[in-house]
């Protein structure tokens, strides 16, 4: 066993990822996003998810989702298309190859839509985005786990990542778990908890601490979503745009939560900060 060292990201890892836009540039220069996402009573993680990808700098951003969220999302996003993937759950994903995709937010986990997500899967070999019940489809059956396209990036809370790799004693096994499976899937797995750990396919750590309780609600882990999908699209490397990502997500929670406070910051209130983050950043 060799000592695998473990980074904390910090301001200057961080400043020196980032890369401001440029003027002489198009929205083909920052790549497209498709978020497939939401269910029938779940809109607002699609939403969510979109948002975020649109307020990070995108070029173009899709959503495909059922046709019960066409309204909802052409109102709450008029920026993002709209792509039809079934009736009141996904039940057919096609993404042309030019886009970056993001999956899972408010999936739902319908017979119809596990069908439809797994086909996806064995067809499509580019880098994904994969969280919340995209996640949960693929832990039902564990031969599953091996569709992940290499250098995928997939985003667990603790629930999550036990359902799909099975139970740790502690946060340290944990780890050790993630390491190993980020190993032999050649993916990037993003633990996320109060200080996420991003482990590469090399089992390199890196600690995440910004980030505060104000995240502790239900639509902060949709939003990461969509602020990964966006970087990854607008051409940062797969470890480059967890890095940011997750460091972004975090640090747009403090703004918002300095504002509001912890306990009435809302994820909508996170988004509005993204520009605080990026002005931060430039
Ligand atoms: N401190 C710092 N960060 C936190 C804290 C905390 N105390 N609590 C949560 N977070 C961050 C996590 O690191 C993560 O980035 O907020 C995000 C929470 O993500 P999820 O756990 O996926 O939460 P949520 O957005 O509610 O998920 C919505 O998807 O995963 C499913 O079952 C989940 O139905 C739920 C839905
Ligand atoms: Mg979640």
């Amino acid at each position: 066993e060799t000592e695998t060292e473990d980074f904390v990201i910090d301001d200057e890892v961080v400043k020196n990822i980032f890369k401001p836009r440029n003027e002489f540039s198009h929205k083909g220069t920052y790549g497209k996003v498709t978020i497939a996402a939401g269910s029938y009573g779940k809109m607002g993680a699609a939403v969510l998810a979109t948002r975020s990808a649109l307020k990070t700098g995108t070029g173009l951003t899709f959503t495909l989702a059922p046709k019960c969220g066409y309204e909802i999302l052409q109102t709450e996003n008029p920026e993002a298309m709209f792509i039809e993937g079934g009736s009141d759950v996904i039940d057919h994903i096609e993404i042309d190859e030019s886009s970056v995709c993001g999956v899972g937010p408010g999936l739902g986990t319908d017979e119809e839509t596990v069908k439809a997500f797994l086909k996806f899967l064995k067809d499509y070999s580019k880098p994904l985005i994969l969280d919340a019940d995209a996640l949960n489809i693929i832990a039902q059956d564990k031969k599953n786990i091996k569709l992940i396209p290499e250098k995928s990036i997939i985003t667990p809370h603790p629930k999550e990542f036990e359902r799909l790799f099975g139970a740790t004693e502690n946060s340290f096994e944990r780890l050790e778990l993630a390491k190993n499976k980020a190993k032999e899937l050649q993916i990037y797995i993003v633990l996320k908890d109060h200080h996420t750990q991003i482990i590469n396919p090399e089992g390199k750590v890196f600690y995440n601490i910004t980030g505060n309780s104000g995240l502790a609600k239900g639509g902060s882990g949709d939003i990461l979503t969509g602020v990964l999908t966006s970087f990854l699209a607008q051409k940062y490397t797969e470890e480059e745009a967890a890095i940011l990502g997750v460091w972004f997500h975090g640090r747009a929670a403090e703004f918002a939560s300095e504002k509001h406070s912890r306990e009435a910051v809302l994820p909508t209130d996170i988004i509005h900060e993204f520009g605080n983050v990026f002005t931060e950043l430039n």
